[in-house]
Order: C-alpha cells, then sequence, then structure tokens
C-alpha cells in the first residue's frame, strides 16, 4: 500500500532536505541536517493523558464538536492523523482524505501499524480508510453523506505554534504551504455532509463558513460547528 503511494527513492521532499525512509519498524520523514533525531512517524498510540481503554470517552472538545451522538466522519484534512486516530480511538467510524502523497504515505504506514495492535486485533476493528486525493474532488463523489465531515486546514501563522505541534505542524507547513483553498474546501463540505461541518482553526481567524451553529473555544484554538 504504502509503495504504491510513493516511490521512496524518489521521495525527496521540498528541497531535498527531508526525505523518507524506513527507519525503526516504520516509516517516517527525516531531515537530512538532522539524521540523529530520529525522524518524524505516524503516532498510533493514545496521546498522553488519554485513557487506553476502547472505546475512549468522548470527553472532550472535539469530541464535542463532531457530536456524541455522530456515527460516521470524514476527516478531510488528515495530516499527521492524530484528529482522525483520536476519533477511531473514541468509536467513530472515521474515512480520511489526505492530498500530499508524501503524507498519504506516512498515514498509510500508520494505519498499517495500527492493524497490528492488539487492542485492534482483540475486537476486530478495521483501521480508518484513507482516500488519496484533493478532498474538493472527493467530497462531492462520496457513496453515503457521512454525519459529519470534519477540517483541519493549514491557515497563516500568526504566531509560534507550542512546543508539542511545532514540529510535526511546522514542517507540514514548510512542505506543503498554507491550504490556500480552505473557503472552497469548506463549500464542498458542506454540500456534502449528512448532519455538520467541524472546522478546527486558529483563534485569530475568521470562521470559515460565516456564523457558526456554536464555536467551541479551546487554547489557541476553536472549533466551529456548523449544523444543517
Ligand atoms: C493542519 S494539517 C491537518 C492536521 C491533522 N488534523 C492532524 O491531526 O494531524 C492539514 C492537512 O490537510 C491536507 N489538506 C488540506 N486541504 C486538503 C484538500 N483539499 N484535500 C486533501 N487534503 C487536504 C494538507 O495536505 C495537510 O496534510
Amino acid at each position: 500500500m504504502v509503495a504504491d503511494l510513493v516511490d521512496l527513492e524518489q521521495a525527496l521532499v521540498g528541497d531535498g532536505e527531508l526525505f523518507l525512509a524506513y527507519r525503526d519498524g516504520c516509516l517516517k520523514l527525516l531531515d537530512r541536517q538532522n539524521l540523529k533525531k530520529g525522524g518524524l512517524a505516524v503516532e498510533v498510540d493514545p496521546r498522553p493523558g488519554e485513557q487506553h481503554s476502547y472505546p475512549a470517552p468522548k470527553k472532550d472538545l472535539l469530541a464535542q464538536a463532531v457530536g456524541k451522538k455522530t456515527y460516521s466522519v470524514v476527516d478531510a484534512t488528515c495530516g499527521w492523523a492524530q484528529d482522525s486516530l483520536a476519533l477511531f480511538r473514541m468509536g467513530y467510524q472515521v474515512t480520511c482524505i489526505e492530498r500530499s502523497p508524501v503524507m498519504a504515505a506516512l498515514i498509510a504506514d500508520g494505519f498499517e501499524r495500527l492493524a497490528q495492535k492488539d487492542w485492534v486485533q482483540r475486537r476486530e476493528l478495521k483501521p480508518p480508510t484513507l482516500l488519496v486525493g484533493n478532498a474538493i474532488e472527493l467530497l462531492a463523489n462520496l457513496p453515503e453523506a457521512p454525519d459529519c465531515i470534519y477540517l483541519d486546514p493549514m491557515f497563516p501563522a500568526k504566531r509560534k505554534q507550542s512546543a508539542a505541534t511545532r514540529k510535526s505542524m511546522a514542517i507540514l507547513r514548510d512542505i506543503l504551504g498554507d491550504d490556500l483553498d480552505r473557503q472552497q474546501l469548506f463549500d464542498v463540505a458542506w454540500a456534502a455532509t449528512g448532519r455538520r461541518v467541524v472546522v478546527k482553526s486558529p483563534d485569530y481567524a475568521e470562521p470559515l463558513g460565516g456564523k457558526p451553529s456554536e464555536s467551541l473555544q479551546g487554547k489557541l484554538l476553536r472549533y466551529d460547528v456548523y449544523l444543517k
């Protein structure tokens, strides 16, 4: 699967300082200048402080925004898959979309490792489905409208990100840039969803879809919820 997504030999990213390679049993994005640092992979284990039971309790802002009674979620901006995986661990049926072939290869590798986890196998769970391509096109052709479409596009940075997110998100920004078509993505998501669209956005950004039905304020970020 991973090999189908990207030719690893060719997978030099940006100016060639970053590249993909298998290290320590997983596919990693490595920085030529900092080879000793170990690189970045999609982290499939629960985040620090997150409960290890399955399904994990739906108690954080993300679950509140997506809706506790929601069943199917399409994460149309998968990135490092941390939101997708948190939703998966809470028991949602998750489909992911990512347009960067490099990120898609990292995600596919992460989901393959997830499928091998003891807790996933014991419960016969299937990792999220990954669709590779532009969500603006893919959302318009979904076989069924999901209950929720979740968007976390890249907005222009206004301030330094926190240490935890800086590394992985800053690299994402370096290689992919801002998602300048995020407004169009919202419009397509609104047309394609069954019940709601959730936009994760920095607290300084204007809401993508105009006044939301509800806004959940976190530390430095916000979840704007649009209900149909
Ligand atoms: C800020 S990151 C998402 C981070 C993610 N929520 C996480 O938990 O790791 C945005 C990602 O969405 C992807 N993306 C943005 N617009 C997209 C689109 N129209 N179609 C597919 N992927 C898109 C970008 O390539 C990038 O990897």
